[in-house]
């Protein structure tokens, strides 16, 4: 049988964030989340590809906090930032919308990680102009350190080092996301890169 996990083992420095360290920063993030929104309706917007975990599990997360939303829906919108595929250059590309409309909605806008913060800021002009009926964001991982907007992030999981990190949906050109733990790649693994695509 293949472990996908060893055939990475290489190019994986270490592990940063465990699969139960995850698991705790989610729990964290859903009850403050469910207890913002307590009895009220709540659309989870997941960032594809890189929230795809994140937005599914918090969406299971929050469903079993006491007195948490009334109900709860999970829309996912695509978009792409495009760089050197170590780092964003800060161009959003929108490759698939929403498929309800928000206006009248509590809205978490769910990311993987915040870095330059222009995705962010992106999607919250364009959720924005779409009259919600409240509008925040939720993210799991943020990178501070090259901070490009003043974008507000309402709920925070983790501080991440400032470094490239594959797992639980982040990937390295399509590479790693399924991994349940969140990981530093070798610097090797950096040293064919080209142009290519992250998100
Ligand atoms: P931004 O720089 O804040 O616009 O982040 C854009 C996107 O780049 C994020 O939503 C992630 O999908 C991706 N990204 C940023 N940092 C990392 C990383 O360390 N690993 C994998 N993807 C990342
Ligand atoms: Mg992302």
């Amino acid at each position: 049988m293949i472990n996908i996990a060893n055939s990475y083992d290489s190019a994986i420095a270490r592990e940063l964030f465990s699969a139960g360290e995850i698991a705790a920063a989610i729990e964290r993030l859903a009850t403050a989340i469910a207890q913002d929104h307590s009895r009220q309706p709540l659309t989870l917007v997941g960032v594809l590809k890189g929230a795809l975990y994140v937005a599914a599990d918090l969406a299971r997360a929050i469903s079993v906090v006491p007195d948490g939303p009334s109900d709860i829906s999970v829309d996912y919108i695509c978009v792409s930032s495009y760089g050197n595929a170590a780092r964003s250059s800060g161009e959003v590309r929108l490759l698939k919308d929403l498929g309800d409309p928000v206006s009248g909605r509590n809205v978490v806008i769910v990311e993987d990680i915040v870095d330059n913060g222009l995705t962010l800021q992106y999607l919250h002009d364009l959720l924005g102009r779409r009259n919600p009926a409240s509008l925040s964001s939720c993210v799991l991982l943020d990178k501070p350190y090259r901070r490009q907007t003043d974008v507000r992030i309402d709920y925070r999981g983790l501080v991440a080092p400032d470094t490239f990190i594959v797992g639980y949906g982040l990937d390295y050109q399509e590479k790693f996301r399924s991994l349940p733990y969140l990981a530093k790649l070798r610097s090797r693994a950096f040293e064919d890169q080209g142009t290519g695509q992250i998100g």
